[in-house]
């Protein structure tokens, strides 16, 4: 089933999400969902706070960037119950968007490296060590697990020259090939 995307603004986005159990409900729907929706919207991940599910999943599939970044051609994954353990290695910084602020890309800074325990869709638990533009995505991912838009971490200068766009944004003025929740829409669950 492809969901609509929580669009910036909405409450849905700034919540810190659960983790899950083993015998959480409609687990694997819920990963083939968002897997769905992804591809639909062209996106290379998608966190299930973007479709309104406030629990820690996100998927990734980098193959659209494999062209530029070559170590992402076969990188498919899901990551349930993230936990980020390590950040190293220096700021970098690098365009970003996301499918929950169309039409908007800038520059974020994070750090190259990192260390992440999780499991995947298997419930086999994951300890590893990411670098490069494979950080870089599941970094931003993870961020809205915790409530944070990549905005959030754009410099100063450049948050008050966007805030405007921002507020059209969740105003509903954007363009999106895809099916949006604005604030003040009910999420359907
Ligand atoms: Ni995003």
């Amino acid at each position: 089933m492809i969901y609509p995307i929580v669009v910036y603004g909405h409450p849905a986005l700034r919540k810190i999400a659960s983790d899950i159990d083993q015998d959480f409900p409609g687990l694997n729907k819920l990963i083939a969902d968002l897997f769905e929706t992804m591809y639909y919207s062209e996106g290379i991940g998608l966190a299930a706070p973007q479709i309104g599910k406030t629990v820690r999943i996100f998927v990734i599939d980098g193959k659209p960037a494999a062209e530029d970044e070559p170590q992402m051609s076969d990188f498919k994954k899901v990551f349930i119950n993230a936990q980020i353990s390590e950040r190293s290695g220096e700021l970098v910084p690098m365009n970003e968007g996301c499918l929950s602020i169309p039409g908007l890309r800038e520059e974020v800074l994070r750090p190259s490296h990192i260390r992440i325990r999780y499991f995947d869709e298997n419930w086999k638990p994951f300890d590893e060590v990411y670098e490069g533009y494979a950080a870089r995505v599941i970094q931003h991912e993870y961020d809205h697990l915790d409530g944070i838009m990549f905005t959030d971490k754009v410099n100063l200068l450049r948050r008050r020259l966007i805030k405007g766009k921002l507020t059209a944004i969740s105003k509903g003025r954007f363009e999106a090939d895809y099916k949006t929740i604005l604030p003040g829409q009910k999420i359907k669950s």
